[in-house]
């Protein structure tokens, strides 16, 4: 189960690196929003399944802050909406664009809590 967990943590950092990724090459001016939507998509769905397993395999041996991961959880599902709502608008020929910069940097945000929440 552990290697279950660690490769679910692998599949987290991807994500991100995605997300974030994705993001920056946006700000540069290039690249697509697809990048960044699946990023935002698996950071929700892989961050849920790791704490699932932490929380119901006690041999893991993890101990979560709920604090942080409420925190985490509420800002990925920002990240989500606003990512999918900017490439909605910018496919009915409305201006999408700051929305999914926004979805970019609540990325960021997320990878601060996750690093620097102790
Ligand atoms: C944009 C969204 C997110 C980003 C950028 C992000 C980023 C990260 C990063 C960089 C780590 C590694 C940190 C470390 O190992 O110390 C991490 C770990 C983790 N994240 Fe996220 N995360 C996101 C969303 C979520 C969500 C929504 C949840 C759960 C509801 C979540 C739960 C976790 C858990 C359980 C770990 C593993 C902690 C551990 O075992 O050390 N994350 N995340």
């Amino acid at each position: 189960m552990q290697l279950v967990y660690d490769l679910l943590v692998v599949a987290h950092l991807l994500g991100m690196a995605a997300l974030v990724g994705g993001w920056l090459v946006l700000l540069a001016g290039a690249g697509s929003t697809t990048v960044m939507a699946w990023g935002a998509r698996a950071q929700l769905v892989t961050g849920l399944v790791l704490v699932g397993l932490a929380e119901g395999v006690s041999s893991l041996d993890e101990d979560l802050d709920h604090a942080k991961i409420g925190v985490k959880l509420v800002v990925a599902i920002a990240a989500v909406a606003l990512v999918e709502i900017g490439r909605a608008r910018t496919k009915r020929g409305q201006d999408g664009a700051a929305l999914v910069r926004a979805a970019g940097a609540l990325g960021v945000l997320n990878v601060v809590v996750a690093a620097v929440w102790h």
